[in-house]
């Protein structure tokens, strides 16, 4: 079938770790089956797709999102969009004054993380809108855990194969130094288990399925359980494996939760604002 968009679209690698930049879309307008079809085949190869220079409402940021799959209402309700509860809003910006809270939004997000690994059916892909940056820090990185995965002699993927780790919200949210969720946040997410070693149902490849949501390790004594996992954290986070996202006003970057792993980086949050909006899609059970 004929399609206008796909004539246009125009990709390009960010690097030789993950990513590509796609150009030629207006991500406010639906796109044909054709460019859809397109786009998702690209966001399987490169895991993260950066759409620069756009200017989409919430609506059609929602838009966007669905048509890869239902989108998550975060438990967490303190960071919904008042008017679109698929929009997780992360800023510095105080709605009251319209000055900056001198605080970081959700100190959660600065350590390294799978979105939404804390359920059952946890995150296919993120579309994160980046609508004020700050002209220093406040970068995402990324971490492409197919390749981490790869990279693992073959007795630790062994020793990984039959595992499995348990994630937990709370858990990783007070030690980010958070406050603890409420009894029913934390009755709407308990903890669940998953495998270390995940298969990717669109490309068949094995990631290494970590996030510092886990709390322990099925089976292993707390003490060893956290060994092993800060040693596949540091393998899996070696400049090797990682891609800085640095923001300009108008970025949407998606990622796929499946097989990479990402983080928030530290900015000034007194002296410059960063407001982004992000929908998260719900991917399968990971098997
Ligand atoms: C996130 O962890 O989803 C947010 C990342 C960011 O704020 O850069």
């Amino acid at each position: 079938m004929a399609s206008a968009i796909l004539d246009r679209i125009e990709v390009t690698p960010l690097s030789p770790v993950m990513g590509a930049e796609v150009r030629g879309i207006d991500l406010a307008r639906p796109l044909d089956d054709a460019a859809f079809k397109h786009v998702r085949d690209t966001f399987y190869r490169h895991m993260l797709l950066r759409f620069p220079d756009q200017r989409i409402s919430p609506e059609q940021h929602v838009a966007f999102s669905r048509r890869f799959g239902p989108l998550q209402v975060h438990v967490l309700d303190q960071f919904r969009h008042p008017e679109h509860p698929e929009i997780y809003v992360l800023s510095n910006v105080d709605k009251a004054t319209g000055g900056t809270t001198g605080r970081h939004p959700d100190r959660g997000t600065l350590v390294w993380h799978s979105d939404l690994s804390f359920q059952r059916r946890p995150a296919l892909a993120t579309i994160l809108h980046g609508i004020e940056v700050p002209a220093q820090g406040g970068d995402t990185l990324f971490a492409n855990m197919a390749a981490a995965y790869d990279a693992l002699p073959d007795a630790a993927k062994r020793r990984i194969a039959p595992l499995r780790a348990v994630h937990d919200l709370d858990y990783s949210r007070t030690r980010a130094g958070e406050p603890p969720m409420t009894a029913a946040q934390r009755q709407e997410a308990p903890p669940v288990d998953h495998p270390m070693v995940r298969t990717h149902p669109g490309t068949g490849a094995k990631s290494l399925y970590i996030s510092h949501h886990i709390r322990e390790i099925v089976g292993l004594p707390q003490a060893e359980g956290r060994a092993l996992f800060e040693e596949l954290m540091a393998h899996a986070t070696q400049d090797r494996f990682v891609f800085r996202q640095s923001w300009t006003e108008g970025d949407v970057v998606m990622w796929d939760n499946r097989c990479t792993m990402h983080k928030a980086t530290e900015y000034d949050a007194a002296g410059q604002r960063r407001t982004v909006q992000r929908t998260v899609v719900i991917g399968d059970v990971p098997v």
